[in-house]
């Protein structure tokens, strides 16, 4: 019997529940944003103290832009103070942390300040973290098919060299493994156009808890439903059981 790996190197979450969570407490949307900071810096600390590689997180989906201006600005005002506050004890951690998405739309001051967290963490090793803002799996598919096509078209690329490996090394997450374990807090089980790609083969694990009350236990929980599932990736149970004659 091949034992799973006891952790996953790549775990994805879609931090969902925020509003809700201050809704419950009567309090206005932002600050359950504002909670769910807290929640995702214990979930970078439980990831590093646990060995996972890449954690990847949906902050803000390319979707997001059709809520309420006041909603939107709020949540950019606390992305800027977030990365300010963040920043430097993430960096005296050892994690590298990347922005994924397109950065593009954001007002400059904030794209400076991801530019300046990404360059400054870039040498680090311990753990990275993948921050998906204005991110889309779609648009990250169509943005990955216009740079090979541009490749192709200034003849560094035939479109014979095209192959799954190939095409992934235009998408967003090019240097991160495929997600293992997939999480989606908040209840709902829908995967929100979140990384359509890359989660061909995760496991995926839904949870009702809010993502301002997820915590290194619910974590844990994730993990343990990860290690009971049977990855077979097309393969039989007996093949990858061992059990090669059955
Ligand atoms: C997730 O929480 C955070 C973002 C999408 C930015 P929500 O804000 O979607 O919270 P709910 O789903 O309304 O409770
Ligand atoms: C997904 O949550 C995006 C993020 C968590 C950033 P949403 O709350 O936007 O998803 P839907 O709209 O309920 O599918
Ligand atoms: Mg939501």
């Amino acid at each position: 019997m091949i034992e799973p790996p006891a952790i996953p190197g790549h775990i994805a979450i879609i931090m969902d529940g925020n509003g809700r969570w201050a809704k419950k407490r009567n309090r206005p949307r932002s600050m359950g944003h504002q909670a769910g900071v807290k929640a995702l810096r214990t979930s970078i600390g439980h990831c590093l103290q646990l060995g996972v590689g890449t954690l990847t997180v949906f902050a803000f989906s390319s979707e997001n832009w059709s809520r309420p201006a006041s909603e939107i600005s709020r949540l950019m005002d606390l992305f800027l103070r977030a990365l300010d506050k963040e920043t430097g004890e993430l960096h005296q951690n050892g994690i590298c942390l990347r922005f994924v998405g397109d950065k593009s739309a954001f007002k400059s001051n904030l794209q400076k300040k991801m530019s300046r967290a990404e360059a400054l963490t870039a040498d680090n090793t311990s753990m990275v973290v993948n921050i998906a803002v204005n991110y889309g799996g779609r648009w990250d598919i169509t943005q990955a098919a216009r740079r090979l096509a541009v490749a192709i078209a200034e003849g560094q690329l035939s479109p014979d060299d095209i192959d799954e490996q190939q095409f992934a090394r235009y998408l967003a997450l090019a240097n991160s493994p495929d997600p293992d374990l997939f999480i989606r807090t908040g209840g709902e089980m829908r995967i929100s156009n979140f990384l359509l790609w890359q989660s061909a083969y995760a496991e995926f694990y839904f949870t009702p808890t809010l993502w301002p009350d997820f915590d290194s236990d619910v974590l844990d929980l994730a993990i343990a439903a990860f290690r009971s599932r049977e990855r077979r990736f097309g393969r039989t149970g007996d093949q990858v059981r061992g059990n090669l004659s059955a």
